[in-house]
């Protein structure tokens, strides 16, 4: 990965806690000054972010018995007792961060402690000769939080004080398009202006960067970062769309009350279609007032089968696994052509048919928005799409292949290359780590 002269300290590691998918990045064991991905679970070096919280069992000192990554996902499919929480990194910035959520079996755990809880797991991976790292870089994306720099400023804090919480003693942030940048960089064979395109769970960053081999040499890079932006609309909104349009929609969501006597009917209130479809406010729709108040709004439904679906997703707590069917559906169409969503288990013989159309439809303004983010960012280094040399795209998202094309549209002169759409912000953040952190 890296090619550093100089051997690198041992006790050095890099992160990228995404939203979706976290990856960690070490000194080789070998002592060649390159950094390389760890192994996080057995040869995996790309885990989920999620945590899933056992209703039973003993706590052991690191709290509450658990489950991490694909073995937190699996615990959920097979119907394990307990609860999964994903998407973490979005709870960063809001107020949610110091509340405590019910991890089931009357248990309550903090949001921050769980977030800490994982990067304690990461940190323990990240082990060389059994010495857990003391300092570490961390990627962030260019906003945690859109237009509001106080609360973006605490999500980034709170993301600090979890890493010094579970031991890391200095701790330093990248962005992660630069990140992605300087993965590219090492492909580089002439200076050229890169727009980097990091479409992940939760937001969609740009980097504009000059880099080369020449560049490369250089450990401030500050000149060659020419612009830097980014909004928080990514997979997880495709997902929330994708299920508001393509799924909720048959247990009410836009359907319209009954008709009464000299009134035109109304739509049914769609709060909780919203919050459903979001994946960290899913536990928020089991409270045990919200689904009494949800029974009682029978009467708000033109068709009962609608409000009936509703209330066995509630009662039986089905909504992360619609959300878990909305986003296999997004993927399956991300190649181009619609599919089919099962949803027996809520009623028996219930399913939908996603057409690319409802797909696109849903997606529109989220792709729109995103493709103009990256404009604004070349806009804001006041240059104009003829000055991109190449577009390098990174991260989950940049699988569907509509957005990819989208993107590229703006910039017809520039060469298109594809990172490792899981693996380039970590392998660049360890890149910077050694740089930064070089004895
Ligand atoms: N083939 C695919 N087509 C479209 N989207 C995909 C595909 N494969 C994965 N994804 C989506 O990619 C997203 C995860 O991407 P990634 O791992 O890069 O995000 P992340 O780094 O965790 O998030 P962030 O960087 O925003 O914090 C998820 O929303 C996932 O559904
Ligand atoms: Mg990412």
């Amino acid at each position: 990965m890296a090619s550093s002269s100089s051997a690198l300290p041992r006790d050095i590691c890099a992160i990228d806690f995404g939203t979706s998918n976290s990856a960690v990045a070490v000194p080789d064991a070998a002592g060649t000054g390159a950094m390389r991905l760890v192994p996080l679970e057995g040869e995996y070096t790309t885990m989920p972010t999620a945590v899933f919280y056992l209703a039973e069992g003993r706590h052991d000192a690191d709290g509450p018995p658990r489950a991490f990554g694909r073995a937190a996902m699996a615990a959920y499919e097979e119907g394990t007792d307990g609860r999964l929480m994903r998407s973490m990194k979005s709870i960063l910035g809001s107020s949610l961060i110091d509340q405590v959520t019910d991890v089931g079996g009357g248990r309550g755990v903090k949001y921050a402690d769980m977030l800490a809880g994982y990067l304690k797991y990461l940190r323990r991976r990240a082990a060389l000769g059994g010495v857990e790292p003391r300092r570490v870089v961390l990627g962030r994306p260019v906003y945690f939080v859109d237009e509001d720099p106080a609360r973006d400023a605490a999500a980034q804090a709170s993301l600090a004080a979890a890493a010094r919480a579970v031991g890391f003693e200095d701790v330093q942030f990248q962005f992660e398009p630069i990140a992605a940048a300087f993965d590219y960089e090492q492909q580089a064979t002439r200076e050229q202006r890169v727009l980097v395109a990091d479409i992940g769970g939760g937001t969609s960053d740009f980097s504009l960067v000059r880099v080369g081999p020449e560049r490369v040499k250089r450990l401030d890079r500050r000149d060659d970062i020419l612009a830097n932006h980014g909004v928080h609309i990514a997979g997880t909104d495709f997902d929330r769309h994708i299920e508001l349009a393509g799924i909720l929609r048959e247990f009410g969501y836009r359907a319209m009350g009954p008709a009464k006597a000299g009134q035109p009917p109304r739509e049914v209130p769609s709060g909780i279609y919203f919050d459903l479809a979001t994946w960290h406010l899913i536990n928020t729709c089991y409270s045990p007032q919200r689904v009494m108040e949800l029974r009682n709004m029978r009467p708000f439904y033109g068709d009962a089968r609608h409000h009936q679906r509703l209330m066995t997703v509630l009662e039986d707590r089905l909504g992360h696994e619609l959300a878990h069917r909305a986003e296999d559906a997004k993927i399956a169409v991300s190649g181009g052509g619609g599919c089919n969503i099962d949803l027996g288990l809520i009623e028996s013989g219930l399913n939908v048919d996603l057409s690319e159309e409802t797909a696109v439809g849903a997606l529109q303004s989220d792709i729109e928005r995103i493709a103009a983010a990256g404009r604004e960012t070349v806009a804001m280094a006041g240059l104009t799409p003829a000055d991109v040399d190449a577009l390098y795209f990174t991260g989950g998202s940049t699988g569907f292949r509509l957005l990819a094309e989208r993107i590229a549209a703006d910039y017809p002169g520039a060469l298109q290359v594809r990172g490792d759409r899981f693996a380039s912000v970590a392998t660049g953040l360890g890149l910077h780590a050694s740089r930064l952190f070089a004895r």
